[in-house]
């Protein structure tokens, strides 16, 4: 059964407007590894459960061919609307029934979201469409993002941060439990193949402005499943946080830049030549 919780238009144009992607630091790390695997030239990719496109469009200049996959018909449309380039197609569909012929993909990446599939399904269909020697990559960032202004204190600011992440945690989907990082891990543990990599920590900083950072978290799923049970407590929290980030921060406006820094994982491996 798929996870369907990114179907609405307004959260997939959120995810659009507000979402964090992969730097182009972690797409070469990426890289590096298909390359010393694989080798070259590069011709498929597919990025499974592409959402709004951003991570797709990252792998586009380095491929033949790109497919973006996603289950929900409204993040397909955004994606064919933002996420364009000539190489890249999209297609709906579930990540456990990819259209994909068998051996055909170089890399197949799932940027945030590969916890929300079925996993030993996807896992096994990974498998199937990956040619002998191609990658897989399964990235993802966890929520305890940092912000940071000026001389402001990092610590008070980010205790705020903290106090809004425990307040949505009781709304995250019981599929991806308390963190997603187990979940990877455990991925980690259950793929046989001998060449496979495991990275953590690897940061990624972005300035944006104060309203970015409420709007990226707003898309998590745990906050739009809030705002579904209880919108007025929903509407508060998130307004409640911004106004005490505002005063820690000193400023009156959320159109002041603050830098947003996400800690990434990945998953790297590699599907062996013979079997
Ligand atoms: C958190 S979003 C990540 C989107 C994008 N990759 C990014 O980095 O912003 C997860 C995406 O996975 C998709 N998804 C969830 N379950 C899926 C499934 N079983 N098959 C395909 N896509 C799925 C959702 O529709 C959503 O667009």
């Amino acid at each position: 059964m798929a996870h369907r919780l990114f179907e609405g238009k307004e959260h997939a144009a959120s995810y659009w407007k507000y979402r964090i992607s992969p730097s182009h630091h972690l797409i070469e790390k990426v890289l590096d590894f298909l390359e010393k695997h694989r080798g070259r030239p590069f011709n498929l990719a597919a990025d499974v459960g592409c959402g709004s496109g951003q991570g797709t469009l990252l792998l586009a200049k380095h491929f033949v061919s790109v497919v973006g996959t996603d289950v929900s018909p409204a993040q397909v449309e955004v994606a064919l609307t933002h996420g364009k380039a000539p190489n890249i197609t999209y297609k709906q569909c579930a990540a456990e029934q990819l259209p994909l012929a068998d051996g055909s993909v170089d890399l197949l990446t799932a940027m945030s979201a590969f916890h929300w599939f079925d996993r030993p399904r996807f896992l096994q269909e990974a498998h199937r469409v990956l040619k002998p020697r191609g990658c897989l990559a399964l990235l993802n960032y966890t929520v305890d993002m940092e912000i940071s202004y000026a001389d402001c204190c990092s610590h008070t600011l980010n205790e705020v941060c903290k106090e809004f992440y425990a307040a949505l945690q009781p709304y995250r989907s019981p599929h991806i439990g308390r963190s997603s990082i187990e979940l990877y891990q455990e991925a980690y543990r259950s793929i046989p193949y001998p060449d496979k990599e495991w990275h953590e920590c690897l940061w990624v900083t972005k300035p944006m402005p104060l309203s970015s950072y409420m709007g990226l978290i707003e898309s998590f799923s745990s906050y739009q499943t809030m705002l579904r049970d209880d919108a007025q407590k929903a509407t508060k929290l998130s307004e409640d946080i911004s106004q005490r980030l505002l005063s820690v921060m000193g400023v009156t406006s959320t159109d002041t830049e603050v830098e947003v820094s996400v800690k990434y994982f990945c998953l790297l491996a590699c599907k062996p030549e013979e079997e």
